[in-house]
């Protein structure tokens, strides 16, 4: 008798070489084993490349959803026009009369520059180089100094001159008549202001109609 550890290995039991079916079923098996191979090979690129179409797909859009999201990619101010503390400025390069140039501005959405800040000041004189510029303020001879919305001006810096008209140039603030001319500046809120501003009026007319 033989001890079973004793056979070896490519032994084939008479027995079983009588049965039909075993050699078939040992080339199965070999079969089963190349199918296995071939599945593993076409699925393993075929999931490399749908995780690569995936992240592919994915990593692009999130990264474009980012900087969208960005403050420092979107623009505050329109072309040519200059921010500054939430503010938008527009140098202009033309010389004209207040009456012209506080239309012009208003033809953009924007006043003749209303200056509240010691700051806003300070960087309009820096900016506006060596020309006259006209402001956001005016005046009835005789009366006090008004903003473009009508509104009476604190009267923060002196402006010299009889004009009814301010303007700006290279030692501060003076004034002159309004059909004269000179380049001007306007200004308005940057879409940051200006999208606060909504929020804020929304709020205030949705609180109104609750009252109501
Ligand atoms: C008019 O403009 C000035 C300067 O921008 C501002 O301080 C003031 O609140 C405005 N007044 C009104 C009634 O909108
Ligand atoms: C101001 O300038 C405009 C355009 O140049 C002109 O049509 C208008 O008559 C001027 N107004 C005054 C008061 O000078």
């Amino acid at each position: 008798m033989h001890d079973s550890t004793g056979v070896e290995e490519n032994f084939v039991p008479v027995d079983l070489l009588a049965t039909p079916n075993y050699l078939s079923s040992k080339k199965h098996s070999i079969n089963i084993n190349r199918n296995r191979i071939l599945v593993i090979l076409i699925l393993i690129p075929l999931i490399v490349t749908v995780l690569g179409l995936i992240t592919g797909l994915l990593v692009p859009r999130r990264k474009l959803h980012e900087i969208s999201s960005s403050e420092c990619f979107e623009a505050a101010c329109p072309e040519s026009w200059i921010g500054f503390q939430r503010k938008c400025f527009y140098f202009s390069d033309d010389i004209k009369n207040w009456t012209f140039s506080q239309r012009f501005c208003d033809s953009y959405g924007a006043d003749l520059v209303q200056i509240e800040t010691l700051l806003e000041l300070n960087f309009l004189l820096r900016y506006k180089g060596p020309y006259d510029h006209w402001i956001g303020l005016s005046r009835d001879l005789g009366q006090p100094w008004k903003w473009v919305n009508g509104t009476e001006w604190p009267n923060c810096f002196p402006i010299r001159g009889g004009g009814e008209c301010a303007y700006l140039n290279d030692k501060g603030a003076s004034s002159a008549r309004h059909y004269t001319e000179r380049k001007w500046i306007c200004s308005k809120p940057d879409i940051y202001a200006q999208m606060k501003r909504q929020t804020l009026s929304d709020l205030q007319s949705h609180r109104k109609r609750q009252k109501t």
